[in-house]
């Protein structure tokens, strides 16, 4: 049993300090922001995320899991601090580092016995070092009163607890390997797939391998691209391609792409931090130009089918950046609310968990309860999330109660064939289009794409 204080209850610290409270630590997690304290003392969780509440209110109810705003109670037992605070874009897409500042500062004011603060935020490279120069300014001896250590995390959010206790691999990073084996101690007993580095490079490593997955995704969306022109489709060119051992299926489905908290800030701080250091970093700033053109290339297919969309209603299934999930930030459903809006077409939405996120920074959409009151009297509606409430639809009812019966499939849930039959004008993403005898027809010539 380890004493661990974990800062931030976000998607990352609340997972994080829940799972190491379930084996049997005695963990406390801090937050900044009062209300969501209050509210994981009553048993509620301020993040929806599968399986959560129950381990978080079971913990709690054993005495192993605690929340406090106050540093003054959180710092000066722990024997370990994980920091997972946020870690936004910055103006120039360079990673926003105020609230570690400030996570540190607390630290460095209350720090009293030999403490290793592990870093699980995505922070630039370099940024363990500053921590330590930190404390070092505010008169902590590394070494005596603390040792840092870079532990990246690489869960996804909608199966994170499964992620955290079954992960591919926990890297760790520090200038003194005794401080990173005292971390890795913690994960043993679920996991011997430990890497041991020096700390910048265990912050690479979180980069590097979100970069390599957002270009995965990246990757498919271009080559669905040139399937639609030239008649291929990209589900069976991406299972033909994930087959091969050496591609691996995973982050290769064509849609809408990527969103969430990471990849697109991650990418971003990647690219900046090349920038500042007089590199070119072209594939990485591809990355994040093809998964803007996968967002407009709906309104150049909205505006074929519907011409202007001025007054048209359009419908957004699904509003989270994926599945499982209430997060919208950086979501293709916010993308696309405010891209239509500009265009002057009216929107409703409904999304199984994440409407009052979404309520709180969309204005003039009309949320509704289920799929069929999206449909009701709409021009287009278009599949955002693939959530699975989503997958089994009953089409006759979506299509009798639409106006217009053009239905993007921002995700590729449905079969092609079965949507025409039903009477949809439905166009896929990176999939061939039928003519009604079953003969293939190759997508229309696309007019620009407009910019954002
Ligand atoms: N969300 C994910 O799936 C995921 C996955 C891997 C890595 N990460 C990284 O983990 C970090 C946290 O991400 P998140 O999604 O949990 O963020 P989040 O925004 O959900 O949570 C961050 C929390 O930190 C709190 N906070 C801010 N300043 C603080 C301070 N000084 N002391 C204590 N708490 C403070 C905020 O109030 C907030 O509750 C980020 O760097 C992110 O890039 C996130």
């Amino acid at each position: 049993m380890r004493r661990i204080t974990v800062l931030g209850v976000g998607y990352v610290g609340l997972v994080t300090g829940a799972c190491f409270a379930d084996l049997g630590n005695q963990v406390i997690c801090l937050d900044v922001i009062p209300e969501k304290i209050e509210k994981l003392k009553r048993g509620e969780l301020p993040i929806y995320e599968p399986g959560l509440e129950e381990m978080v209110q079971r913990n709690a109810a054993a005495g192993r899991l605690a929340f406090t705003t106050s540093y003054a109670e959180a710092i000066p037992n722990a024997e370990f601090i994980f920091v997972a605070v946020g870690t936004p874009s910055g103006v120039d897409g360079e990673a926003d580092l105020k609230y570690i500042r400030s996570a540190v500062e607390n630290i460095a004011a209350h720090l009293t016995n030999y403490t290793i603060i592990v870093n699980r935020s995505t922070v630039p490279v370099g940024t363990g070092d500053s921590t330590a120069q930190t404390l070092i300014e505010r008169g902590k001896k590394q070494g005596i009163d603390f040792q840092v250590v870079s532990n990246p995390e690489f869960t996804r959010e909608g199966s994170a607890i499964y992620d955290f206790l079954n992960p591919d691999r926990v890297v760790l990073g520090s200038v003194d390997p005794k401080a990173a084996e005292a971390v890795a101690d913690l994960y043993r007993v679920f996991t011997k797939n430990l890497m041991i580095t020096d700390l910048r490079t265990a912050e690479m490593i979180k980069y590097a391998s979100n970069a390599f997955l957002a270009m995965k995704i990246s990757f498919i969306n271009e080559i669905a691209s040139i399937c639609e022109k030239l008649g291929a489709d990209v589900q069976q060119v991406a299972a033909g391609m994930g087959q091969d051992q050496r591609i691996g299926a995973a982050f290769l489905n064509a849609g809408l792409g990527f969103g969430g908290s990471c990849f697109p800030k991650d990418v971003k701080a990647l690219t900046y931090m090349a920038e500042v250091n007089g590199l070119h970093p072209q594939l990485l700033r591809a990355v994040m130009d093809i998964n803007r053109d996968q967002r407009r290339r709906v309104i150049v297919h909205l505006r074929q089918s519907l011409g202007t969309l001025r007054g048209k209603t359009v419908g957004l299934l699904g509003l989270a950046f994926k599945p499982n999930t209430d997060d919208i930030r950086e979501a293709a459903a916010i993308d696309l609310a405010h891209m239509l809006s500009t265009e002057g077409a009216h929107l409703r939405a409904y999304d199984p968990v994440a409407m009052e996120n979404a309520h709180r920074i969309l204005d003039g959409v009309t949320f509704c309860s289920d799929a069929y009151q999206v449909a009701a009297g709409a021009d287009a509606v278009i599949l955002v999330t693939e959530w699975n409430e989503f997958k089994q639809l009953d089409m006759p009812r979506l299509f009798n109660s639409m106006r217009r019966k053009v239905f993007l499939d921002g995700r590729n849930v449905y079969d092609p064939l079965e949507m025409q039959a039903h009477g949809f004008e439905y166009r896929g993403v990176g999939r061939p289009l039928n003519a009604p005898n079953g003969e293939l027809v190759r997508a229309p010539e696309r007019e620009a794409m407009p910019v954002a």
